[in-house]
């Protein structure tokens, strides 16, 4: 049995800001955040826009756009850090919103970055296990990602959901289940506690552990790990641009069995193996900022989109949460995939998003705060998410 994706889309917010905008008003050099971090803009969510809406929108695209009916799915999980509520889980609004079938399986998954990766293993074993009897799983990536203004994480916020449809019958990439690595290890690199409305993290720990994670999961991928030579692409999770490339040469190093020096020979041939594999995939994560579980997949769709894969290459993925749980895995393109570039290709959405001031941000965020406190919010439905879920038609307040 073949395991895979039949659909991928995303949604985003509807303004943003540029990153040179923010180190302006920052009194910080653009560059630390353009070429230190890597990133130029970043999705700012307003008010109707919450991790609901976000996901109800990317699962929208996926269904109509890859003209998947709501009766094939038989299961639901949205793997989110920033879901709206501690017990009712975002799942249920988007299978309300979608008018999914009743007896579909749906909950929320939740370990930071990790929680959709984790729901797409589900997915496959319930594919596999013969209870899915000839539906799709719909899995949805979202989240919005939020630290306290003036914080050095600032910059690496970020807002979307990926939706993806799982299925035996894969248009876009298959699974290759014979590789996997996984690790799990409790660290408080990142982490958001009851009483805080904002993530708080260890940031340069926080760096540290995920490539820790990644080596762990190189060696427990072993001894079926195939050389950096054999993979076509590496995709990693983006919280920034910059960490794919610190992935990229601790992959390298593993493969090499070596450290790497700047400015050796070495160095060149990782840069050029940076350049090639991971760096081309990188330019939606650029332009959208950190989303989380969202991000690993922000980074397939750009290479599903711009890149000229032929079937069966491999093409690497590597997952990590904080706190944390990681995944190395490994996926193969289908033939014919080309076919729905235009179904995936983010470009024309991301270019409608509307820029704000840096002041007009700042106002954003503290509105947003203000508002979840206030209002003693009791459904999403009380927020204006009665009001059409459709991504051209809801303009968002500011
Ligand atoms: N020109 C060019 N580059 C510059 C520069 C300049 N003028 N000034 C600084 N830089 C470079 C630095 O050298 C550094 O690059 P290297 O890492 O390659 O050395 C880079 O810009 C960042 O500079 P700092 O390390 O000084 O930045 P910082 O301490 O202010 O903050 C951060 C960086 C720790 C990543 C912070 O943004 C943060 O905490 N982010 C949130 C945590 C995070 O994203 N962690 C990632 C791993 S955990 C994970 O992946 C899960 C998740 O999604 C959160």
């Amino acid at each position: 049995m073949i395991i895979g994706l039949e659909a991928i889309s995303f949604h985003t917010t509807q303004h943003y800001i540029e990153l040179s905008d923010l180190a302006e008003a920052r009194s910080i050099a653009p560059e630390k955040f353009t070429r230190g971090l890597g990133q130029q803009q970043m999705s700012i969510a307003c008010l109707p826009e919450d991790t609901v809406h976000l996901a109800i929108n990317a699962a929208k695209k996926a269904l109509e756009r890859f003209n998947i009916a709501p009766e094939e799915i038989g299961m639901l999980v949205v793997g989110t850090e920033s879901g709206v509520d501690h017990s009712k889980p975002v799942a249920v609004y988007v299978h309300q919103a979608l008018g999914l079938p009743s007896n579909c399986i749906s909950y929320e998954t939740k370990h930071a970055c990790f929680g959709a990766m984790a729901a797409i293993s589900a997915a496959g074993d319930w594919l596999i296990s013969g209870r899915a009897n000839n539906r799709k799983a719909l899995i949805i990536a979202a989240d919005i990602a939020n630290y306290a203004l003036h914080s050095a994480a600032e910059p690496t916020q970020g807002a979307g959901a990926v939706a993806m449809v799982i299925s035996d019958h894969p248009t876009l990439v298959h699974f290759d289940r014979n590789v996997a690595g996984h690790f799990t290890h409790n660290v408080m690199d990142f982490w958001r506690p009851l009483y805080a409305k904002e993530a708080l993290t260890d940031g340069h720990y926080s760096i540290e552990c995920y490539l820790d994670a990644l080596t762990h999961t190189l060696t427990d991928a072993k001894p079926e790990l195939p050389r950096l030579s054999d993979l076509q692409a590496c995709l990693y999770h983006v919280p920034f641009v910059k960490m794919a490339s610190k992935a990229h040469q601790r992959h390298f190093e593993y493969d090499q069995d070596l450290k790497l020096e700047k400015a050796s020979t070495d160095w060149l041939n990782f840069e050029q193996s940076y350049q090639t594999k991971t760096l081309p995939w990188l330019d939606y994560n650029a332009r959208v900022g950190n989303i989380y579980t969202g991000s690993l997949f922000l980074s397939l769709m750009a290479l599903l989109v711009n890149g000229n894969l032929t079937p069966d290459q491999l093409i690497s993925l590597f997952s990590y949460g904080s706190g944390s749980a990681a995944a190395f895995s490994l996926i193969r393109p289908i033939a014919g995939y080309e076919q729905f570039k235009s179904c995936i290709d983010p470009s024309l959405e991301l270019a409608g998003r509307t820029r704000l001031s840096i002041s007009q941000y700042e106002e954003i965020m503290q509105q947003r705060d203000q508002s979840i406190t206030e209002n003693d919010r009791i459904d999403p439905a009380d927020w204006g998410l009665t009001t059409p879920y459709l991504y051209n038609g809801n303009q968002a307040h500011i």
